[in-house]
């Protein structure tokens, strides 16, 4: 690993986890609920998230580039829930995501879908790229609806990730999830999934982590709570702080402190 990548993959990890923001969701689903105005949902959320997933769309639209925040940015896509989404290619150059200071990419394969092979082409081909600049890649295991997010599914979808050279992947949680944990030889962390009470999703990401998880890659359940603020900073305890879910949900209810 060139120490230019060893580099970017150390900005987003703080003690060895992290607390990724997910925003990237417009891609395929348009004007998500709680992301219609990105500018306005990620500004107050920016000094809580170890990094920023998103596409370069929203990065240049509504994301100020004099702040710090590292960039995890999406360069699978061209779908829409309108058709098959596995269907996927890649939208954004390697060197248009170091024009834009992107301390990662992210990837999504869709392992077990009829466009099973050109996602994971989507990824080699990404990582070959990344390893001749020094830019990690982030594998998304997208779940299509008819597959069943168990440990075995899982686990098959990061190795293989893995195995093409991805730097990190995100999955979903699951039963068993260690085994999943233990199969990848390289960092695991959870998306949050669609928008549940606070409490089950401090519980998703507490679960996580004791399992083995190197953190989260959370949107929704953050961007879409009553109080986001109060939310990220929730799931920071619990990541970052090794807080119960009690402690945290009690700092989710707390007026926020100013900024870092
Ligand atoms: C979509 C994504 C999302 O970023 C991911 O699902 C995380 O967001 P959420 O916590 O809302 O599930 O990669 O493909």
């Amino acid at each position: 690993m060139s120490w230019g990548l060893q580099n970017r993959v150390s900005r987003l990890f703080k003690d060895g986890r992290t607390v990724m923001l997910a925003v990237d969701h417009g891609y395929f689903q348009g004007p998500t609920t709680g992301l219609e105005n990105p500018r306005r949902t990620v500004t107050p959320l920016l000094p809580y998230a170890d990094s920023l997933m998103l596409t370069r769309g929203v990065l240049r639209t509504s994301v100020d580039p004099g702040q710090a925040v590292p960039i995890v940015l999406r360069v699978s896509g061209g779908t829409s829930i309108l058709k098959e989404l596995s269907d996927e290619v890649v939208t954004t150059s390697m060197e248009e995501a170091i024009r834009l200071n992107a301390s990662a990419v992210a990837v999504s394969i869709f392992v077990g879908s009829d466009h099973e092979k050109d996602t994971l082409a989507n990824l080699a081909d990404m990582v070959n790229a990344g390893e001749r600049y020094g830019v990690p890649v982030l594998a998304v295991t997208a779940v299509g609806r008819e597959m069943a997010r168990d440990a075995r599914y899982l686990g098959l979808a990061c190795r293989i990730a893995a195995e093409l050279g991805a730097s990190l992947v995100k999955t979903y949680y699951c039963e068993d999830f260690r085994k999943v944990v233990e199969g990848c030889p390289v960092p695991v962390i959870i998306a949050g999934g669609k928008k549940i009470p606070e409490r089950d999703a401090l519980q998703l990401a507490s679960d996580a982590v004791r399992d083995g998880a190197a953190g989260v890659d959370m949107g929704r359940n953050i961007f879409q709570s009553s109080n986001p603020v109060g939310m990220i900073r929730a799931v920071r305890a619990v990541v970052h702080e090794g807080k119960s879910v009690e402690e945290a949900a009690r700092a989710f209810a707390k007026p926020a402190k100013p900024a870092r």
